[in-house]
C-alpha cells in the first residue's frame, strides 16, 4: 500500500492526509506516535536514509520533519549520530512538552509555526556538498585572521563597547564601501551589527508595528522572511522577473518595508535594473517607506559592469543599506553593518543598545586592523581568484552533462550559480538530489526559496566550499546521476517538503 493511503514502514505508520506540506504531515504523523510511546524514551529514532527509504519519500522530507519535532524539543539531533528522544517525551504526557503547550505569546506563536530552512544543523553532510551558505576556508585568511585576532585582543578595553561599534571599524567601512560601492557616508551613519539576521531584526523592530505590510522578493532569502514574520509583519512576497522586483505590484501594497537584493538577487541572481530601481525609490518615498538593501555578496564580482549599491540612487533617507562580512570573511564571525538613513540613525543605535549592548570588542578591533592594513582587499582578490575556476567547473561541468537541458543564472557574481531545468518536472529533480546524494553529492532544489513552487525545477548551487579539484569530482558524480536518472522510472511530482506556510 502507498503511504499515500497509509502505510506501516515496520518502523511507524505514516498517513498522508493532503494537510500542509508532506513534511509537516510525516512530523505530524511521528509526533503521534512517539506520544503514544511507540518509541523508546531516550532511544534512536530510524535513520532518515532507513526511513525515507521504507517510506518512498525523500530523505530532505524526513529531515525537515526531524527539524520541526527537534524545534518541539521531542527529539535531540545529534549530528552524525542520528536522532534521539529527549528524555522527557514520556508516553501520553503531551501536557508536560513545552512546545505543545500553548504559545505563551503571539510571537511564540508566530516563530512556532515557520518551517525548518535550509541552512539546517540536520542537513546530510556529503563529501562533496553544493550546499548555499559554506564559507569560503582559505587558509591564508585563517592564519592572518588568528594574528590580528591575538593583536587585538592584548589592546582591547575590557569595558563595555560602544554600542553603535568600534569606531576605527565604522571609518574603514565608509572608506571601503566609498571605494567599493561608491557610496559615501560617515562613520555616524554607520552601525556595527551581529551580521544581516541581527540588521533586519532591528529595522524590522525601528520601521515596522505588527501587521504592517513588509514587501519580499519571491524567490527569497528564508531567514529574512523569517525575521520579518516574526517580528509580526505581514509579509509578501512579490514576482521577480528578468529585471528583478516587479515594481508595479509593489505600488499597490503601501509597504512599509522593501526588502530587496538589487546587486544579486537571492537567489536567482538577476541583477535589479535601473528601470526598476528608479521605480522602486519613486514608490517608497512617495509612500513614505523604506528600502532595505541587502548587498550580501556584491564583493565577489566576475565581470565588469555592476550597476552601483541602491543606496548610491538615494544617498538621503529611504534606503537602509546592510553589509556582511559573513561571504567575505567567514559566517561564524558574526559582524556586518547598516549604512542608516540620517532620519533613523538614532533609533536604530537605540535598539542595537537594548539588544545586546554593542558587538564584542576584540573581533570589532581584529576586523579593523585586517580592513586597514589592505589585508581585507587582499583577500577579496584572492577569492575571487580562487573562486572564478570553481564557478567555471560548474558552469562547464552542468552544460556539459545537460547539454540544452539546463540554463544557468547569476553565474557573474556571488559564491552560487542557479542551474533551471527546462523539460523536467519537480519528480525528476527529487530523484537527481536524491541519486546524488547517495553518491556523496549534496545537491539543492531551489524551491524552498519561493511562496509556491516555480513551474519549472531548479538547483541552487553553493561552491564557496569547495576548491576547484572538489567542484570537478562534484561534476563527475552529477553527470554519473544525471545519467542514472534517464534509465529509472520518473517518480510523481509531489509537493515541496520545504513548502513555505504564510
Ligand atoms: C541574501 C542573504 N543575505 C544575507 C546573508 C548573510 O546573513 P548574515 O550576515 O546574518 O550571516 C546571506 C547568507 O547566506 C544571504 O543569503
Amino acid at each position: 500500500m502507498s503511504h499515500a493511503q497509509g502505510q506501516d514502514s515496520g518502523l511507524f505508520e505514516f498517513r498522508e492526509n493532503g494537510k500542509g506540506a508532506l513534511y509537516e504531515q510525516l512530523a505530524q504523523s511521528l509526533r503521534r506516535a512517539i506520544l503514544d510511546g511507540q518509541f523508546v524514551v531516550g532511544g534512536k529514532l530510524p535513520s532518515s536514509r532507513l526511513l525515507a527509504r521504507s517510506l518512498g519519500i525523500s530523505r530532505n522530507t524526513v529531515l525537515a520533519a526531524y527539524e520541526v519535532l527537534s524545534a518541539e524539543h521531542l527529539v535531540v539531533a545529534r549530528g552524525r549520530k542520528g536522532t534521539r528522544l529527549a528524555s522527557h517525551s514520556h508516553v501520553n504526557q503531551s501536557n508536560v512538552l513545552p512546545a505543545i503547550a500553548p504559545p505563551p505569546s503571539r510571537y511564540v506563536a508566530r516563530v512556532r509555526k515557520l518551517p525548518p530552512t535550509s541552512l539546517s544543523s540536520l542537513r546530510p553532510q556529503p563529501a562533496f556538498d553544493l550546499h548555499y551558505g559554506e564559507a569560503f576556508a582559505d587558509p591564508r585568511l585563517l592564519h592572518s585572521w588568528r594574528r590580528k585576532l591575538s593583536a587585538a585582543a592584548l589592546r582591547a578595553s575590557p569595558h563595555y563597547p560602544d554600542p553603535c561599534g568600534f569606531l576605527p571599524l565604522r571609518r574603514a567601512i565608509c572608506d571601503y564601501l566609498v571605494r567599493r560601492r561608491g557610496i559615501s557616508c560617515t562613520e555616524k551613519d554607520v552601525l556595527i551589527v551581529a551580521g544581516t539576521q541581527q540588521a533586519i531584526a532591528l529595522i524590522a523592530r525601528v520601521t515596522l508595528n505588527e501587521g504592517d505590510v513588509a514587501v519580499i522578493e519571491d524567490p527569497h532569502y528564508q531567514y529574512a522572511r523569517q525575521a520579518l514574520v516574526a517580528h509580526g509583519a505581514h509579509v509578501i512576497a512579490v514576482r521577480t522577473d528578468d529585471e528583478g522586483l516587479v515594481t508595479s505590484e509593489v505600488a499597490p501594497l503601501d509597504a512599509r518595508l522593501v526588502y530587496v537584493t538589487p546587486s544579486h538577487q537571492f537567489p536567482s541572481g538577476v541583477v535589479m535594473s535601473l528601470k526598476r530601481r528608479m521605480e522602486l525609490l519613486q514608490i517608497v518615498t512617495q509612500q513614505r517607506g523604506y528600502i532595505l538593501e541587502d548587498d550580501y555578496d556584491s564583493e565577489f564580482l566576475y565581470r565588469n559592469g555592476s550597476l552601483p549599491a541602491l543606496r548610491t540612487l538615494a544617498p538621503s533617507n529611504r534606503v537602509i543599506y546592510v553589509g556582511t562580512f559573513s561571504k567575505t570573511l567567514f559566517p561564524s564571525l558574526r559582524l556586518g553593518y547598516i549604512v542608516c538613513p540620517t532620519s533613523l540613525r538614532d533609533d536604530l543605535s537605540a535598539a542595537k543598545r537594548l539588544d545586546d549592548l554593542g558587538c564584542p570588542a576584540i573581533e570589532q578591533a581584529a576586523l579593523a586592523a585586517f580592513i586597514q592594513s589592505g589585508q581585507f582587499d587582499k583577500h577579496l582578490r584572492n577569492s575571487v581568484e580562487a573562486l572564478r575556476p570553481v564557478r567555471d567547473v560548474l558552469v562547464e561541468g552542468l552544460r556539459r552533462h545537460c547539454g540544452d537541458q539546463v540554463e544557468i543564472r547569476g553565474d557573474h557574481s556571488g559564491v552560487h550559480i542557479v542551474a533551471w531545468f527546462k523539460r523536467m518536472r519537480h519528480g525528476h529533480l527529487d530523484r537527481l538530489v536524491q541519486l546524488a546524494c547517495e553518491r556523496g553529492l549534496g545537491l539543492y532544489s531551489i524551491a524552498p526559496s519561493y511562496q509556491a513552487r516555480p513551474p519549472t525545477p531548479g538547483l541552487i548551487l553553493g561552491y564557496a566550499g569547495l576548491t576547484a579539484g572538489g567542484a570537478t569530482r562534484a561534476m563527475e558524480i552529477f553527470g554519473e546521476a544525471f545519467a542514472a536518472l534517464g534509465k529509472d522510472e520518473l517518480p510523481l511530482s509531489r509537493p515541496s517538503a520545504n513548502k513555505i506556510v504564510a
